[in-house]
């Protein structure tokens, strides 16, 4: 079937086509056209997605992507860059379905004024072309991306039970359990801040660009760069035999680290909230508080507070906020892994394009569970994923579709 996908949760439109086919358990698919628009630069001046503004985007922009999606897929134009100026964005063109069999759209959790867009554009579709409408969970999006690839083909593999999957993105942490195929338990989740919403959070205090996630990632990655060359240097000079005469090998510490308590009087240490909590939950609102209360403590608000901070010590927080989240995530992960017997780990959701996520967990977990990451391309919110989770579903429901009376977004959904 081809199948129309539409995800409008949050600060990105996107919507695509796939030609889908199989049963639940080997499943395969063709991206046909998939159309994305962020809307990063609308909301940088305000640090943050500002929902009414997502909104009128949603409203401004799907128009445009769907027609040109709709072009794609009737010429056969596969995956080409789509032209602002040559799409008109009306919705004259859409009076037929043009071969689609039915439509997939995000209605939670997310923004409710962002999915109602989704929705009810889907809705409206949906009745004009006589086709089924699929109800998707933006967090199952997420599980499923990992088996997408946002051009060409791709099928759903055979995957060993249990599956771990820990969903990390700006408005969830979860860690839910798939015991049975499409089956979801959560058996953890942040008691209060998201992770990828603390990684906003502390970029902004490190008045550090909106989305901050990517932003304290980089500097991180530069950090630990450093640290990592300076304790070589230091490792070959003392092989050398040029310094540390006295020194034992394995208190040599990277000068950059060693330096910087002597600058600033301490050294920079964050907590890692509930690390040690017999259950699979997390939280991240102490550790973002703790950042805070760091910088006001390094360079307080009479003195003109971060701005005064030098480009070191933002990149020297930086790092150490990246290692106790991960450290949070990783750990948890880890022991429930073992708790459950768990053969196969999804980690998913914008924050899964980490990379020190990604490595520290491809450290912990063990040859025996088969490690699944989403490309970092669908790392972040997308509509593929939607595709892929709605054609699924559609075969789960057994081609059963919602009523129109219980169509209704969602802000809250949970996975179950
Ligand atoms: O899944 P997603 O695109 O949207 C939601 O459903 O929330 O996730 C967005 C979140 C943002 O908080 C963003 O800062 C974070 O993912 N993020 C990252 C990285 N890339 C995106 N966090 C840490 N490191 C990254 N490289
Ligand atoms: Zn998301």
């Amino acid at each position: 079937m081809k199948l129309l996908s539409i995800e409008t949760s949050c600060d990105d439109t996107a919507i695509s086509v796939m030609e889908a086919k199989g049963s639940i358990t080997n499943a395969s698919f063709r991206v046909l056209a998939n159309n994305s628009n962020s809307q990063i630069n609308i909301h940088i001046p305000y640090g943050g997605v500002y929902p009414v503004l997502a909104k009128r985007e949603h409203i401004k922009n799907f128009p445009i992507l769907l027609e040109d999606a709709l072009k794609k897929v009737k010429l056969g134009l596969d995956n080409k860059p789509i032209d602002p100026v040559r799409s008109r964005g009306s919705l004259r063109a859409l009076a037929t379905s043009n071969g689609i069999d039915a439509i997939a759209v995000t209605y939670g959790p997310g923004l409710e004024m962002c999915l109602w867009v989704g929705l009810v554009f889907a809705q409206d579709l949906a009745k004009k072309w006589d086709v089924p409408l699929i109800l998707v969970n933006h967090m199952e999006g997420h599980i499923f991306s990992v088996f997408g690839k946002n051009k060409g083909k791709f099928k759903i593999p055979k995957v060993k039970l249990p599956i771990l999957s820990l969903l990390v993105s700006g408005g969830h942490t979860q860690l839910v359990l798939i015991k049975k195929w499409m089956q979801y338990e959560i058996i953890g989740e942040t008691l209060d801040d998201a992770v990828g919403e603390a990684f906003d959070k502390v970029a902004r205090m490190l008045d550090l660009p909106y989305p901050g996630g990517p932003q304290i990632s980089k500097l991180a990655e530069e950090e630990r760069a450093k640290e990592k060359q300076s304790l070589r240097e230091i490792e070959k000079q003392s092989f050398l035999g040029v310094s540390q005469a006295d020194e034992p090998r394995g208190s040599a510490k990277p000068a950059g680290v060693d330096s910087d308590p002597e600058k600033i009087g301490f050294s920079i240490s964050l907590p890692r909230p509930m690390l040690h909590s017999k259950n699979f939950d997390f939280s991240f609102s102490g550790l973002k508080t703790a950042v805070l209360y760091l910088i006001r403590k390094l360079a307080p608000p009479e003195i003109g507070g971060v701005k005064h901070l030098d480009e070191e010590t933002k990149s020297k927080i930086a790092l150490e906020f990246e290692n106790a989240a991960i450290e949070c995530l990783v750990s948890k992960t880890a022991k429930a892994i073992e708790k459950y017997g768990a053969k196969t780990l999804i980690v998913a959701g914008g924050v899964a394009a980490n990379q020190h996520l990604r490595n520290e967990m491809k450290k912990v977990v063990g040859r025996k569970v088969k490690l699944l990451f989403p490309t970092q391309e669908l790392s972040g919110d997308n509509s593929l994923m939607i595709g892929i989770a709605g054609y699924l579903n559609y075969l789960k429901n057994k081609k059963k579709f919602p009523k129109s009376a219980s169509i209704k977004a969602n802000g809250n959904l949970r996975l179950k």
